[in-house]
């Protein structure tokens, strides 16, 4: 885990620079803006001294480091590819345009950057039949095991998009174990029978093996799409958490022997309203199986997600599906995507945020045939129509403005980090604010500092007058400032790190190197011990907190003026 020290190399000349926001990308309520970047260059806003604040006042507390944010996305159904794979053959230039605009996780790319892809293993109520990949009953030694009992179209579309993004996390599951493995004898509806434990593992393993014998390597599965609900017109099946906790436990030791020790188990996967109940007792019964537990928008509040993290702080959040329906407000649910997911999860330890179909028609469709899931059409991220042309909707512009703020900034570099964050001022309530800051590959590089800023004070006294709200910004004792518009905000800074570590989220620890100036010359090194236990603050997820060993403050004359920029005493 973490190495005792590291060295923190210092080469001092000169005067302070502050720090200075050039780069803006919004989305506005009136859709003026629609994910459009604007680079302040010449004239960027600078942090200066402290003034009065604006009617808000964000106070960016970048000594406190959360979890990392590993990306959104959505779930690339069996119709999403359909979808996806007739455009390619419609129109191939805004086929690869669409993935482009989607994927490409560049830094300064015209791209949302979505990093996380959740994918049904076997059919979903987005699926051209009902199959899972052996539908030979009483198969208990899964001879009949076909991974290309998936439609074609599925990993062809997969591939492309993995050509335009190497960081893609993906995440594998069934919406049904094979019916055989079931009460009701079939994928749609019914009951795990707890008899096919071992089988159900083994068929698990075979669906990983199944994607690595295709070159795709896959960060998580999960045992069973929504276990709580069960429904007869698509594939779905009720699996309780004994049965969970002990198919996870099953398949957790064929994958450690089986080459797959690295990829997460995942469990639960359904609404935010029993997360003190199924989540838990899966904790309590299988800890070791699972990385951690993920989360559906459909029931509940996303405040509840605290309830499992407050119970078991070192295992993992994920929120892994909500799905607009047509004909919603497109700004009313961009404000509700926001404060609930692309803002609101991440600040309730969330890794990531995902929304159901990444592609449909117009109509919600292509959906299983006799199925009675959205009945009210549901609204993918993207719309592709027959002609051969997309738009892409609210979901997608809610979580495009949330990726751009944590994406890796180097290629090779570590994602993005929440940290602390409030707001004040006599209009707080008038915006919500995410925080986040992204580590750098050469360490001498400046942290960039990322806000995700929803105004959504667009009728502070009764009728609808959108305000925007004039706000200040604090940062390491400076202050900037910026009137945001009613719509979504994200932009950033960059200053110098302070000694923290950003190697993600394993645990690595990398030695940091700082350069004040261009005076090698004058370089001095800063040994710090992580701390381990007295008074440290190694938090729940073991992420990186550091306490202060040494630090020779005679070498840098006055100490106080270098604070706004370089503060070795780590607030703990
Ligand atoms: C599991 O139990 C069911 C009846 O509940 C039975 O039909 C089936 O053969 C059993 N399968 C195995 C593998 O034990
Ligand atoms: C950091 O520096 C120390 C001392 O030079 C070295 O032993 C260690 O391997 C370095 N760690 C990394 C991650 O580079």
């Amino acid at each position: 885990m973490h190495l005792p020290t590291f060295a923190f190399v210092l080469a001092f000349a000169g005067p302070i620079l502050g720090q200075q926001i050039y780069d803006i990308w919004s989305t506005t309520w009136d859709r003026s803006s629609l994910f459009t970047y604007t680079n302040l260059s010449p004239n960027p806003i600078n942090f200066g001294s402290p003034g009065a604040i604006g009617q808000a006042d964000i106070v960016v507390t970048d000594t406190s480091t959360f979890q990392s944010v590993w990306g959104f996305g959505a779930s690339l159904t069996d119709s999403s590819a359909q979808i996806l794979n007739n455009l390619k053959s419609k129109n191939s230039n805004n086929y690869w345009s669409l993935l482009e605009y989607l994927f490409d996780p560049t830094d300064g790319a015209n791209s949302a950057g979505f990093s996380y892809l959740r994918i049904p293993l076997g059919a979903s109520d987005f699926s051209a039949n009902v199959y899972s990949f052996d539908d030979v009953s009483g198969d208990n030694a899964l001879s009949s095991f076909n991974i290309n009992r998936a439609p074609s179209y599925l990993f062809s579309v997969l591939n492309d998009i993995r050509s335009i993004n190497s960081l893609l996390r993906i995440h594998i599951l069934p919406w049904s174990p094979p019916g055989w493995m079931k009460d009701s004898g079939t994928m749609n509806g019914g009951n795990f029978l707890s008899n096919y434990t071992s089988v159900y593992a083994n068929y698990l393993l075979k669906s990983l093996q199944g994607y690595k014998n295709k070159g795709i390597s896959v960060y998580a599965i999960s045992i069973q799409n929504e276990p709580e609900n069960s429904n007869p017109t698509y594939p779905t099946c009720k699996i309780s958490a004994s049965q969970e906790a002990q198919i996870g436990l099953a398949l957790r030791s064929l994958m450690d022997s089986n080459g797959f020790s690295g990829t997460k188990i995942i469990g639960y996967d359904h609404n935010w309203d029993d997360a003190g109940g199924y989540p838990i007792q899966l904790m309590q019964q299988a800890s070791s199986a699972f990385a951690g537990v993920s989360f559906h928008c459909y029931g509940g509040t996303v405040s509840q997600q605290d309830t499992f993290h407050t119970a078991y702080p070192q295992k993992e959040i994920y929120f892994t599906e909500c799905s607009g329906t047509q004909g919603s407000d497109w700004w009313s649910d961009i404000k509700w995507y926001m404060d609930n997911l692309f803002i609101g999860s991440i600040e309730h330890n969330s890794h990531n945020g995902l929304m159901w179909n990444l592609a449909l028609d117009g109509n919600g469709s292509p959906k299983l045939p006799g199925t009675s899931s959205c009945g009210t059409p549901c609204r993918p991220v993207v719309t592709v129509n027959s002609d051969g042309s997309w738009s892409v909707n609210q979901e997608f512009y809610s979580m495009a403005q949330a990726s751009k703020a944590i994406l890796p900034r180097d290629a090779g570099g570590p994602w993005g980090k929440r940290i602390g964050v409030n707001v004040g001022g006599t209009l707080n309530w008038g915006l919500r604010v995410g925080a986040y800051v992204t580590g750098r590959v050469n360490s001498a590089d400046w942290l960039r500092y990322s806000l995700v800023v929803l105004n959504w004070d667009d009728h502070p006294d009764g009728p609808w007058n959108p305000t925007p709200v004039q706000t200040t910004i604090e940062f390491r004792g400076q202050q900037a400032t910026y009137t945001f518009p009613v719509g979504v905000t994200t932009l950033w800074w960059y200053a110098p790190n302070e000694g923290h570590s950003f190697d993600d989220d394993d645990g690595a620890l990398a030695n940091a190197t700082v350069t004040f100036g261009g005076n090698a010359n004058s370089a001095a090194t800063v040994a710090f011990e992580h701390a381990t236990s007295a008074g440290a603050a190694a938090d729940a997820e073991d992420e990186d907190e550091y306490g202060e060993k040494m630090f020779d403050g005679s070498l840098y004359g006055d100490v106080a003026a270098q604070q706004p920029l370089f503060r070795f005493h780590r607030q703990q």
